[in-house]
Order: C-alpha cells, then structure tokens, then sequence
C-alpha cells in the first residue's frame, strides 16, 4: 500500500527533482502540492507547481496555493541567484500553465485532506513551514489525525546555509517552524546533516541527460542554473548538494539514514534566529522528540534517485 503524501512545495529547482522523484516511486501516492513562496513569489512557486505536473504528466493532481509571506517577518525578495527568475532555473519551461490552482487555499487543503483520512496521510513540507503552522492554527485535531510530518529543513549539527547556524526553510519563517516542530506529532527532520553530503556530480548529471527518460530530461533541463550558483557559491566543478529529494529518499528507504530522537526548541530571536536547538542530554526540554537524520548512505540515495528518475 503506497504511502498517502501531501507535498507542501516552493518549486525550486530542487523541489522539482524531489517532486518528479516522488511522482515515478510506487511506494508514494502523492495526493496534493501544496504552494508557499521561499524559493520565489508564491504566485510563483504556485505557477511552477502547475507547470511542473502538467510536464509530467500528472495534472490530475491538485495544487492548494499557500501562504505570500511568513506568519510574523517579511518576506523580501526570491534568491533568483539560486533558481533563477523564474524559479526553474530559467530552462524556458514556465509557460503559462493550462490548469489552475485549486479554489481551497493550502492550509484549509491540507486541513479538509487530513480530517477526511485520519491517520493515512503524511505531510512532506519542502519549503518554509508557513502553511502547516497555518492549518495547525485552523484545526489543532490535525496534530493527531496526520499519519508523520517528514521535512526537509534545519540544521541539528552542522552549520547553516543562510546564516552561521540556520538552514533557509526554518529561516525563511522560524515562527512556522517553532508551532511546527512543538506540536505533539511525529516529526522526521531531514536536514543539511543529510543533504549537504548528498552532491551530484557532473558526470551524474551527465548520466540523467543521456538517459532520454522524460523526467531525467527535465531535470538536466532546469539544473544548469543551480549548477551554477553550487560552482560560484561552494566552489564545485558544477556538482550540486541534493536537498529536497533527499527527503523523499527517506521516505522511501529509511533505511539509508541514521537518526536520533531529541527533543529541540526553534531559534525566533536575534541573531540565532531559524536554528534548531537540539537538547543533546534529554535533561533541558520537555515534549515531544523529533526524529533527526543525522548520517546517510549518499550512495544508496544517488542511486535510487536516478533509478526512478530514468525511469
Ligand atoms: O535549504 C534548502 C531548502 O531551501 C530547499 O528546500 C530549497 O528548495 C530551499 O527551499
Ligand atoms: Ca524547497
């Protein structure tokens, strides 16, 4: 029985290979995207959403457009450095797309979906936590009622991407992420202690490219950008660190990770603010613990990534 997911997305070239990844593997039935802005504009990101089921295929599934801003900070401008100006590594694949975005807004989605399956349904936030800290808010009996919680996003032991000791989700929004990782559900945290270390060679992508496989196309497609920003900000060859698909591959093979269950607090103040505080001892925190990822098998990731992709 294939896991009943719900994608909580700001597409981001990254989210588009963790989406078309969760797309080609039968042990996930994805439900729903739901949109956020993050990577850009949620007008945006919402757009690409759209554009990237209709590409695959799959325009069958809904999009919930979500949240324009976080539930306190501003939102200032998309890292376009990053995926581009139109969010898709300006590859020419952001055409208006023929679908819309369903009537109901994210939040109320993802509300209605869980209330309608108690227990069955899993929420894979890939983007800032704004709509899950918003439907948590709407209805608190969906803390219960949702099956797990497994996010890309944080930092428990090593530095951050967006500040010394933040990861960009949990910046993006540390208000979201603090509701988020202190509700009393199971929360899988997969973060840059497991998606640092996952990199895709050039050759790797080489591969994807001379695959013809419909999604491996469209990956080689709208990589080049993000290539581009690995080269210019981690000095690479082109390779690139593999951060949203990383999640979807722990859900699939939890088994190529290892994690460790602490409880840990949100930074939202000064200039710690988007770290995850992990209490290392058991003895500051009380609560729920949140299921860290903090070592994985970068191979076994890379390869059934590119097993289901060239599909
Ligand atoms: O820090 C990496 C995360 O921020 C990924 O989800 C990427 O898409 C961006 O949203
Ligand atoms: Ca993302």
């Amino acid at each position: 029985m294939p896991e009943s997911i719900l994608i909580d997305t700001d597409p981001g070239i990254d989210d588009m290979m963790a989406i078309l990844f969760a797309l080609k593997s039968p042990e996930l039935d994805v439900l729903a995207l739901t949109t956020v802005f993050g990577n850009h504009y949620v007008e945006v990101t919402t757009r690409n959403a759209l554009r990237i089921l209709e590409l695959a295929g799959r325009d069958d599934i809904p999009v919930a457009r979500g949240a324009y801003s976080p539930l306190v900070r501003d939102y200032t401008s998309p890292p376009t450095i990053v995926h581009g100006e139109d969010g898709l590594g300006d590859a020419g694949l952001t055409d208006e797309p023929d679908s819309q975005p369903a009537h109901t807004r994210a939040a109320q989605f993802i509300v209605e979906a869980v209330m309608s399956r108690p227990g069955e349904i899993t929420l894979v936030p890939i983007g800032p936590l704004t709509n899950i800290a918003m439907a948590l808010k709407l209805e608190p009996r969906i803390i219960k009622a949702t099956k797990r919680v497994v996010l890309m996003g944080g930092a428990a032991f090593v530095p951050g991407n967006v500040s010394p000791v933040a990861e960009a989700n949990i910046h993006n929004d540390p208000e979201a992420a603090a509701l988020v990782f202190g509700a009393d559900w199971h929360v899988v945290m997969v973060g840059l202690d497991v998606t640092m270390p996952v990199v895709m060679s050039r050759q790797y992508i080489g591969e994807l490219a001379a695959s013809k496989s419909a999604y491996a196309e469209l990956v080689a497609r709208v990589v080049p950008h993000y290539q581009a920003f690995h080269a210019a900000e981690y000095k690479t060859d082109g390779a690139l660190h593999t951060h949203d698909p990383t999640a979807i591959a722990y859900l699939i093979r939890p088994d190529l990770f290892q994690t460790v269950a602490r409880r840990v607090r949100v930074d939202t103040h000064s200039y710690g603010f988007g770290q995850i505080v992990v209490d290392r001892t058991g003895r500051w925190y009380d609560g729920v613990e949140t299921t860290i990822c903090t070592d994985v098998d970068v191979e076994g990731v890379l390869n059934l990534f590119q097993e289901r992709i060239m599909r």
